[in-house]
């Protein structure tokens, strides 16, 4: 069921479905609720989901020029405490799993699991944040061009001929954000500081899916931070690349089952 609330005043949108143990889902740049579509339907079967469109994405208004990681965090952290929530698993996608780094670090109590799912615990390397500075200008030239770019490139090169319907899925989720909030993405995680510490330090479980044909994320650094991680379960997709519950639905949701009967 779609559902919203208020985070400083603006409106938070998230979908809420199932019953039981509480799993958030955090989607990454440009997407929404709507990209877990697959992953809700198969484990709200057995939890309770609870997918949150993040400020300046999908159904959920901006909250400021700069989204920073902790600005989301505190954003998903009303969203949980306005569901009187005190437990639960996060799963966050790329930008999804910055975020959820930073809940962790701002709420080390109330997770059960963390899932970095095709995400990093290091920050921006300094090519990158220029990088995000050139996609900020680029976004501001010609948004709809940008989005396509980047849309493709998350996918595997050798899976574009064969996943035609997932990437036009996951471009249309795309068009709900709107330049703000890409915008206001953009410097959020150029600014995110590393907190690779929290691998080393947690004592709840905390699973890594690595897809080995990533473009957007080296797999070397991936495989470094994972042996950092007490508690792990790593999931590689040899065949992937930063779309795994797009381009291998069934291997990642068995993966993410068996993760989540170890975090409860
Ligand atoms: C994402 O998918 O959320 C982004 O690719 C993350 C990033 O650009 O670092």
């Amino acid at each position: 069921m779609l559902k919203s609330t208020k985070y400083k005043n603006e409106k938070v949108t998230f979908f809420d479905k199932g019953k039981g143990k509480v799993i958030v889902l955090l989607h990454g740049f440009l997407g929404s609720h709507k990209i877990w579509e697959q992953t809700i339907h198969d484990l709200s079967r057995s939890y309770r989901v609870i997918a949150i469109d993040l400020p300046g994405h999908g159904g959920t208004d901006c909250v400021g020029y700069a989204h920073s990681m902790d600005l989301m965090a505190k954003c998903v952290k009303s969203v949980l405490d306005s569901l009187r929530l005190k437990k639960y698993v996060i799963i966050g996608h790329s930008m999804g799993g910055y975020v959820a780094l930073a809940f962790a670090d701002l709420y080390p109590d109330y997770l059960n699991g963390l899932c970095l799912y095709h995400s990093t615990a290091y920050a921006d390397s300094k090519e990158k944040k220029k990088d995000r500075l050139r996609a900020v200008a680029a976004v501001k030239a010609n948004r709809a061009i940008y989005t396509k770019t980047t849309i493709k490139n998350l996918f595997a090169t050798k899976n574009l001929n064969y996943l035609k319907d997932e990437i036009a899925f996951a471009t249309a989720i795309a068009k709900d954000t709107g330049k703000k909030g890409m915008i206001a993405a953009l410097l959020g995680m150029k600014d995110r500081p590393r907190r690779d510490i929290i691998l080393s330090l947690v004592k709840y479980p905390i699973m890594m899916v690595i897809g080995e044909q990533d473009n957007i994320l080296p797999y070397e650094q991936l495989l470094e931070q994972s042996e950092l991680i007490k508690n792990k379960s790593v999931l590689y997709l040899e065949h992937d690349g930063h779309m795994g519950f797009l381009e291998s639905p069934r291997e990642s949701n068995k993966a993410l089952r068996k993760f989540l009967a170890k975090c409860f």
